[in-house]
């Protein structure tokens, strides 16, 4: 558990926790960035067969003696009431992405009064892909963003840079344009529903993992930002994961990293006991 330094200055702050799928900001005395291991299913698996063999055998992976972290499961729509009755109480079951209006016509969207309406608490936006296949520009995440928090959900914001800013060491100025247009309008007392993803483009499914040094520099360099956008305090409590090829063999080194709070995991969190071993992350 990473503490906040200003909590120590500051005294009581607040922090999200999950209980089930139905998230819950809590008061805490002392305020840490609570572990969280989440994994995105994106266009997988096939069946809802699968994916509820998937749900209950992740979960059977959390015990008494595991961290005491926050887990979440982005799943396709289709899957997440049934992934939600799988999992009991054990972990958080999220929607891969939101549509910014409410209702009307648009077709194929699906609405945050419709996820929250089944339970549902946590929301992606901002994933890289959603951004290069779909086209989701910046102003339409903030606006996801911005509807999901209004609507007292809580988001995690993907950010990232691709290879070729990666290469031309602008890794930071990238971060640095996702994060304050993607929080454009978010109020600080609303970012204990709001987590960061860095997710590095070019370590995403290529198994290019970032080394842990890479990972932190990049992570430190996104708390200033968000001091720079809020203030030091605000900073302090967000929780930044990382994202891109994360697996059992590399999750504990880049958890014992100070900036770094948790894991968005892609291919691993298809695979049960690799998912189940990176939630048993030995910090
Ligand atoms: P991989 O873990 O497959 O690289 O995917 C990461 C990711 O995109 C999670 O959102």
């Amino acid at each position: 558990m990473k503490l906040a330094l200003a909590s120590l200055l500051f005294g009581s702050a607040t922090a999200f926790t999950t209980t089930g799928n139905h998230a819950a900001v809590s008061s805490t005395a002392l305020n840490a960035r609570k572990p969280f291991i989440s994994g995105n299913w994106k266009l997988n698996p096939q069946s809802k067969d699968e994916a509820l063999t998937l749900a209950k055998n992740i979960a059977s992976s959390i015990t008494d003696s595991s961290p005491d972290s926050d887990v979440a499961l982005f799943v396709p729509y289709v899957f997440i009431e049934s992934a939600m009755g799988a999992v009991d109480s054990k972990l958080s079951v999220g929607a891969e992405g939101v549509c910014p209006q409410i209702n009307g016509a648009y077709t194929g969207a699906i609405s945050t009064a419709m996820l929250k309406s089944i339970g549902v608490q946590w929301a992606l936006a901002g994933h890289s892909e959603r951004r290069e296949i779909f086209g989701e520009t910046d102003d339409y995440i903030n606006a996801q963003c911005l509807k999901i928090i209004d609507e007292g959900m809580a988001v995690m914001l993907c950010i990232g840079e691709s290879l070729a800013e990666f290469e031309q060491d602008l890794a930071g100025s990238v971060c640095a344009v996702q994060l304050k247009k993607g929080l454009k309008g978010i109020r600080k007392e609303d970012l204990n529903r709001v987590a960061i993803a860095y997710e590095p483009v070019w370590a995403i499914g290529t198994g290019k993992v970032a080394t842990p040094e890479i990972a932190q520099d990049v992570h430190a360099t996104c708390r200033a930002i968000l001091a720079d956008i809020y203030d030091q305090e605000a900073a302090d409590d967000v929780r930044i994961l990382y994202g891109g090829s994360v697996t059992p063999e590399s999750v504990d080194d880049l958890m014992r990293q100070p900036d770094i709070d948790g894991a968005l995991v892609g291919g691993a969190s298809l695979d049960s006991e690799k998912f189940g071993r990176i939630i048993n992350f030995q910090d």
